[in-house]
């Protein structure tokens, strides 16, 4: 690992708290679940934890519609809890990163139903972007904007007005510039971090400011279609013409928040970080985010959405390796999360999977592993009558929505509902997947978890790994990806459905995603879809 602040090259392993393990038997996960989890995760050798919400809250979003930011869910815990599971995972040498949620509220919450009891106009309602309609009774809502889960982005209340929300009518988008916004957030920056939190992931950073709010937008649907990190039968060209311009998202002034909440978090003693949730074309805008003074990291999306495809790869690393230098912030590698398909999945093969993760592990910044990947979990087959995510419920069906990658994941392979609880999962799991729990693979050295276990063991022993430090790149035949990290380690991805042989300056094999591959004589005969570690 590199000399800087722990979260510039940290394993942060993503938490989502409702499927990770459940203490109380009621189907669902807590923060007891996460305590229990806390000797495994260690073991795994992460660096950080970031938990989606666990916040009060109807859940009508899987809890990122926060009825009160400031509480814990009574379905995850208490307040108690969370400050027993920042101790412990402090204990273990874990950081704790928690989530937080600036672009809307929960209709719950205490200031909406303020605002639908006051009258049009009221202070209570300009916290949120309240209007009239158009057309001759108001009937029409006041722009054509189309909520991310689809159906409006408006709601019509009793009186006639309407409001906006870029999610769930549930989910209400705040308006940050009425001042009530900033100095609620700061409330609740300043809660969390005295608790002794070590960062904050930010939940549609992007989304927080919005402009235009009164003008029709030329395509709407298409543009839902384009912000999903779900939706993958877009062309990368297509989704990057709808991202370059997107009304309500990426808009100057959010800027001038982060400004200010980067000056509270440096207000306290140790490295507090905080990471950006900000899907925003192209990338050299994801970077305005972490220009100095601004934030720590921001979610690299754009690699994400890339297929196994070793020039594009190239040139997205290359790409946000450069744009990173020019504001100094280390990049962000991440495969899934609570929002996409499984990795395994998206790229139709767990062979590749594997590959994909050791090329990240192998590049300069810091890597996120969302729970189950490091088991090499798929997304989960669901029957529609099993489905909850608002996504599915407001298209009708036509949108599958996320549950699939949001199956409590398995801990044990002989106990009832893997060992996730005793309870029934809230979302059904599949009846193979006792191949990939915890148990099974911690016995098997060819297993996933293996494989993660001890890259991310090496990220921590080896020099060259983690870090910021140089990344040379070798040429090399199409469908290969070779290069060198210094101090001493040479990686080649063979992306090719051939194996192939090259000449080689490694002496030696550190780590390979897959048998068959040999060193001799200065020539590397590598496997097809397969990463390999080489000591130089
Ligand atoms: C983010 C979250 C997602 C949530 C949405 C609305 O994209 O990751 O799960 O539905 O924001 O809060």
């Amino acid at each position: 690992m590199g000399p800087g602040a722990w979260w510039r090259d940290a394993a942060i392993y993503q938490v989502y708290p409702r499927s990770f393990r459940d203490s109380n038997g009621d189907g669902e996960g807590d923060l007891q679940g996460v305590i229990a989890g806390l000797p495994y995760l260690a073991d795994l050798g992460i660096d950080a934890i970031w938990l989606s919400p666990f916040y009060k809250s109807p859940n009508k979003d899987g809890g990122y519609d926060v009825s009160d930011p400031r509480d814990v869910d009574p379905r995850f815990g208490t307040l108690a809890d969370a400050k027993e599971l920042i101790e412990k995972a402090h204990s273990y040498g874990i950081k704790f990163i928690a989530d937080i949620v600036p672009n809307h509220f929960s209709s719950d919450h205490i200031w909406f139903k303020e605002a639908l009891a006051a009258p049009k106009g009221s202070a209570s309602r300009s916290r949120f972007h309240f209007y009239d309609g158009r057309g001759e009774n108001g009937e029409i809502p006041p722009n054509n904007w189309i909520s991310i889960f689809r159906g409006p982005a408006w709601t019509r209340t009793v009186d006639g007005q309407w409001y906006l929300h870029l999610f769930d009518s549930s989910q209400p988008d705040l308006n940050w510039s009425n001042p009530d916004v900033a100095a609620d957030f700061e409330k609740t920056l300043r809660f969390w971090l005295d608790l002794g939190v070590d960062g904050f992931r930010i939940d549609v950073a992007h989304g927080a400011v919005k402009e235009n709010l009164l003008i029709d937008h030329r395509d709407p649907e298409r543009l839902i279609d384009a912000l999903r990190l779900d939706f993958l039968e877009i062309s990368q060209q297509e989704r990057a013409g709808l991202l370059s311009d997107v009304p309500f998202f990426d808009r100057e002034g959010v800027h001038e928040i982060y400004r200010k909440w980067r000056l509270i978090l440096d207000e306290y003693p140790g490295d507090r970080m905080t990471v950006a949730e900000a899907f925003v074309y192209p990338s050299s805008r994801a970077a305005r985010y972490v220009r100095p003074g601004e934030l720590h990291q921001v979610f690299n999306f754009n690699f994400m959405m890339l297929g196994w495809d070793a020039a594009a790869m190239r040139a997205s690393i290359e790409g946000t390796l450069a744009e990173l230098v020019d504001v100094k912030a280390p990049a962000t590698w991440v495969l899934n999360n609570h929002d996409t398909p499984r990795v395994v999945t998206r790229i139709g093969s767990p062979r590749k999977a594997r590959a994909l993760a050791m090329l990240i592990h192998a590049l300069p910044g810091g890597v996120y592993i969302y729970q189950g990947e490091e088991l090499g979990l798929p997304s989960a087959a669901l029957p529609d009558s099993a489905r909850q995510d608002p996504a599915f419920i407001r298209s009708g069906g036509t949108d599958k929505g996320r549950d699939e990658c949001r199956v409590p994941i398995p801990w044990r392979s002989t106990l009832p509902n893997y060992g996730f609880g005793t309870g029934t999962p809230w979302l059904p799991q599949p009846t193979d997947w006792a191949q990939y729990s915890m148990d099974t693979e911690a016995k098997d050295p060819e297993s996933s978890w293996a494989l993660y276990k001890k890259s991310l063991s090496l990220r921590h022993s080896h020099p060259a790994l983690g870090g910021e430090g140089v990344l040379t790149w070798i040429d090399a035949p199409e469908g290969i990806m070779y290069f060198t990290r210094e101090p001493g380690l040479e990686v080649v991805v063979n992306t090719s459905d051939l194996d192939i042989s090259l000449p080689t300056m490694g002496t030696s094999i550190l780590l390979e995603s897959a048998k068959g591959n040999s060193l001799q004589d200065g020539v590397l005969t590598l496997a097809t879809n397969t990463t390999i570690w080489l000591q130089l």
